[in-house]
């Protein structure tokens, strides 16, 4: 079953004076967890904050849940969740009251301790928020923004400057939410974090979506691959060649260790083991480097620094 996407976009741009931070983008995202990558200034914040409906397009459209989010605030507000870029929640209240009080503002919260212990929160629940740390602040940002069990949530760099261990309590509760049901749309500098959360990544640059789908499909296209296997020393390596796909290159790098790149699919794996078997070659170490979302990312994006 086809289900409807949570967010989808058509040629949205918005401008700050002459700046275009938004240039034309387009983004469906599936119930899920979608990942939005791309390099500083790419546009990211500001397409999540027109989703939030922060922000008022300049022209194209924007859908949250089939909502309008200008002109149906009223009714996608109680629907989502949000954990904005820049904090952007008011100082002098103390943790464990700003999230009992949003919670109250919803029909069926989670459970206020059990989100505040999860987070590690526990020994911040007396401090105003303005003299929490400024990972303890992010936490609670994030506690506020899941509490009201939203349908979709949305969590710009949920988590920049965490320790590992509050990002991987994180990652815990993207998870979960994932499991009972709530959407999420995070934007990350992590890859890693990407690719272990999300079901969908687009990756954002110069306001365009220029690339989108799961981490296993983006790192499969594109680039090529590298096989990596050692044997005997001086093997025939024109004659593997022949058994490969058109496409491949084989060498042998030092003596007894050779690489094969191309299109590496289990097929050409079972080529280069039975070319082996046919020659009375007994390959040691093979491996098989995938390339990461990392790699794919450079490469999409290109390897200069963005203001
Ligand atoms: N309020 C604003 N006024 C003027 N320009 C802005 C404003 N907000 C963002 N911009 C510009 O719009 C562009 C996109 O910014 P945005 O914050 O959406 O990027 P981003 O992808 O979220 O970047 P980062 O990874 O650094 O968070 C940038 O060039 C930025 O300088
Ligand atoms: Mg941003």
């Amino acid at each position: 079953m086809e289900s409807e996407p949570v967010v989808h976009i058509t040629s949205l741009v918005k401008r700050y004076g002459d700046k275009t931070a938004v240039d034309g983008l387009d983004l469906t995202a599936a119930p899920g967890i979608t990942a939005v990558l791309g390099p500083n200034g790419a546009g990211k914040t500001t397409t999540i904050e027109t989703c939030e409906g922060y922000r008022r397009p300049d022209s194209g459209t924007v859908r949250v849940l089939g909502l309008d989010p200008v002109k149906q605030s009223a009714k996608l507000r109680p629907r989502i969740g949000v954990m904005l870029q820049s904090g952007g929640v008011y100082s002098g209240a103390r943790a464990d009251e700003m999230l009992h009080h949003v919670a109250k503002l919803h029909a069926h919260p989670l459970d206020v301790d059990a989100l505040i212990e999860r987070l590690g929160l526990d020994s911040c629940g007396r401090t105003t928020y303005r003299r929490l740390s400024g990972g303890q602040q992010q936490r609670l940002a994030l506690a506020m923004a899941v509490v009201g069990r939203p349908e979709l949530v949305f969590l710009d760099e949920p988590t920049a400057g965490l320790d590992p261990q509050a990002r991987h309590a994180t990652w815990d509760l993207v998870r979960d939410l994932r499991r009972d049901g709530v959407s999420v749309i995070l934007t990350t500098h992590y890859m890693d974090e990407a690719e272990q959360l999300a079901d969908d990544v687009a990756i954002v640059d110069a306001g365009q979506v220029i690339a989108q789908g799961s981490p296993e499909q983006l790192c499969r296209g594109g680039a090529e691959n590298t096989l990596r296997f050692s044997g005997r020393p001086g093997l025939d390596v024109g004659s593997l060649l022949k058994a490969l796909p058109t496409d491949s290159a084989a060498a042998e790098l030092t003596p007894g260790s050779y690489r094969v790149s191309g299109q590496v699919d289990p097929q050409l794996l079972a080529t280069v083991t039975s070319w082996c078997a046919q020659h009375g070659v007994m390959p040691e170490k093979i491996s098989v480097e995938r390339h990461t979302l990392e790699d794919v990312f450079l490469e999409l994006t290109g390897k200069e620094l963005r203001g």
